[in-house]
């Protein structure tokens, strides 16, 4: 029996035993038989969690683009590893070779040593999914820079903070991207986060909407001029196994963004296993993760684990919509994809277009389904089951964060049972533990609590960029020696899990985490607001969207309220994104406070959930009487 490959239950069951009796000899065989080393490890884990430090195959040596693309020159040379799928459908799709992703990736290594990229330096990179962007964190990962993906929604203030968290040397851009109908100026909110930012030394420009754009001189390049003059072949950096990879950042409870820091050997091993197994992906078969490279999914699931595996991988550039709500099934069927994988608000916006589009194009090639990003309803969960899966096609819910680097809990294709709105089972090796709120574990079935985990996996991030106390507070001080999730769980009578939602101030919207504060932060920095609050309130298709709460100093109070709720809307754009755009926004005349003084959000939530019947007791308030007042004029 191959532990690399289960595809039964009692595999599983067997399997899972083995890697939690015994991790080090598990996860050492794993890493031993299918992947490609410079230097084997002394160790294969050590760690300790109130450090915390975790430590996978270390004095292991490797380079992670020669897993995913190097190794497989000989035996899948002229398969194709990537499929870029354009915006227009008018535009012929491209396929890339991993022959030609191997020189595309060498010539842009080549380019940013050229440019004075050296082995952990940070590159900022912000771009549309084109195939440059693939492209553009291998070849970061050749050279043994740490690669920053911003999503290209983030504004040019989100932008900012987050080049200036890690420092990064360079920012790899394009004059524009392409979404859907519009056009958006990514050289021009580039060049506007610059104006904030000593560190760029250089930023690099992929043409893709021929736009006119401002080059400022010694500072851009475009890129295309310079891949034509570089060496095809780029000698790849020996990475030790705790080299830092690459930081993403994610937003928390305060301001601030963290910058989650992954590193090289057991980010790969884990998720070239997880996507392995719980995709069941078979050779020839063609994959596609809908989900943008600017966040986690993207980096483990278009990129690094199916690469690793010699897969063939869609990077889509365009939007589920256009130029109709047909489009996903249009490339479903247009590249026979084997295995899908999008977020639940996908789901959503799709079932709600109806299934005419559907029945448009021929789904048979489906063997796979896959959900990740939130809790999805069972509603979602049947009309992807019915109508894209034929009720033929397993559905994995897969639960995971930017923090865990890959899949924890989830179903392997065909081995596990499905249970709608269950992400049912530990993966190989993760050994979940559900908490109650005074620290204790809760054993045994039918019971909720909070999700941790207690034992180190190997993709866990390893600190927070330059802050590892805010590392230690946020993840390993609220139980002892027990990494904490942020979320709710509870576990059925044969110990499915079934993620409940978020317990901390981070609201999922459309699949996209949002912290509460730097929301906040950005309303508050409006001229007539005194303070906010933010929560999140059910929604048909986001998940959950926001709901506002904002008291204005005195000598804003005459003004229109349109008008103000625009120009929070607006602000907030500017700071963060439009993501985190609110749906209603309340003015009222103050916020409930305990009386420490910090706003208590559980009773603006339920009051924005339209459950004011379950508010609890609300005597210990500071300022009981703001409650009704705010009841008598909910939005
Ligand atoms: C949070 C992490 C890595 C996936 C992309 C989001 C929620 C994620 C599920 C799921 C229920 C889920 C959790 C988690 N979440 N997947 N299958 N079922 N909830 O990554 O932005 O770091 O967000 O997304 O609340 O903590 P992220």
């Amino acid at each position: 029996m191959s532990n690399y490959h289960i595809k039964h239950l009692e595999e599983y069951y067997q399997v899972y035993r083995k890697s939690v009796r015994n991790p080090e000899v598990f996860w050492e065989e794993i890493a031993e038989e299918h992947f490609l080393w410079r230097k084997k490890w002394d160790k294969v884990l050590s760690w300790d969690f109130k450090k915390p430090k975790v430590k996978w195959f270390e004095g292991a040596e490797l380079n992670i683009t020669e897993n995913c693309i190097d190794r497989h020159l000989y035996t899948r040379g002229d398969k194709t590893a990537i499929i870029f799928e354009p915006n227009n459908k008018e535009d012929e799709a491209e396929h890339i070779t991993y022959k030609q992703l191997h020189e595309r990736v060498c010539r842009f290594a080549n380019v940013l040593l050229d440019k004075g990229i050296k082995k952990g330096d940070r590159v900022c990179i912000y771009l549309p999914m084109i195939p440059e962007l693939a492209i553009a964190t291998l070849a970061c990962a050749r050279i043994g820079a740490i690669h920053s993906v911003v999503f290209a929604g983030f504004s040019s203030t989100a932008l900012a903070t987050r080049i200036n968290d890690s420092e990064c040397k360079m920012v790899i851009t394009s004059d524009g991207s392409y979404r859907g109908p519009k056009t958006i100026d990514l050289k021009g909110i580039v060049d506007e986060a610059l104006e904030d930012c000593t560190t760029i030394e250089s930023v690099l420009v992929a043409k893709r909407i021929n736009s006119d754009v401002q080059m400022k001189a010694d500072r851009d390049y475009w890129l295309q001029p310079l891949l034509d003059d570089a060496y095809s072949d780029c000698v790849p950096e020996i990475m030790k196994a705790e080299d830092p990879l690459f930081i993403l950042y994610t937003s928390g409870s305060t301001g601030k963004p963290k910058g989650m820091v992954h590193t090289t050997a057991g980010y790969m091993v884990y998720t070239a296993y997880t996507f392995k197994n719980v995709f069941q992906y078979t050779e020839n078969d063609v994959y596609w993760c809908t989900a943008d490279i600017g966040w986690i999914t993207g980096h483990s699931y278009i990129v690094y684990g199916p690469l690793c595996n010699g897969a063939t991988t869609v990077m889509f550039e365009g939007v589920p919509s256009y130029p109709d709500f047909g489009r996903f099934w249009e490339i479903v069927e247009k590249h026979k994809v084997n295995q899908f994988y999008t977020a639940p608000t996908a789901i959503r916006a799709l079932a709600k277009e109806g299934i005419d589009h559907l029945e448009k194009h021929n789904l048979s090639s489906i063997k796979v389904l896959g959900t990740v990003g939130e809790p999805i309803n069972e509603e979602a969960w049947h009309w992807y089951d019915d109508n894209v899966g034929k009720k033929k096609a397993p559905i994995v819910d897969t639960w995971w964060q930017t923090e865990t680097g890959g899949i924890m809990i989830s179903p392997i294709a065909f081995a596990t049972p499905t249970k709608p709105t269950y992400a049912t089972l530990p993966f190989i090796g993760v050994q979940p533990a559900l908490m109650d709120e005074k620290g204790t574990e809760i054993k045994g079935n039918q019971v909720d609590g909070r999700l941790c985990i207690k034992f180190p996996w190997p993709s866990m991030a390893r600190t927070i960029w330059g802050n590892h106390q805010r590392y230690k507070e946020t993840y390993f001080s609220a139980y002892d020696n027990m990494y904490f999730t942020g979320d709710g769980a509870l576990r059925d009578e044969v110990g499915y899990y079934r993620i409940t939602g978020r317990v901390d101030d981070v609201i999922i919207v459309s699949g996209h985490n949002l912290g509460t504060a730097p929301i906040e932060d950005a309303i508050n920095e409006h001229p007539a607001v005194a303070e906010s609050a933010i929560v999140g309130f059910p929604h048909d298709v986001k998940g959950n969207a926001l709901y506002g709460y904002v008291t204005l100093k005195e000598t804003g109070e005459s003004r229109n309220h349109d008008n103000l709720r625009k120009e929070i809307n607006q602000l907030i754009t500017e700071q963060i994104g439009p993501i985190a755009k609110l749906n209603k926004i309340q003015f009222t005349n103050g916020l409930p406070k305990t009386r420490s003084g910090k706003i208590m959000r559980r009773i603006l939530r339920k009051i924005a959930c339209n459950e004011t019947d379950q508010l609890g007791d609300t005597s210990t308030l500071l300022n009981p009487e703001v409650v009704q007042d705010i009841m008598d004029n909910v939005l």
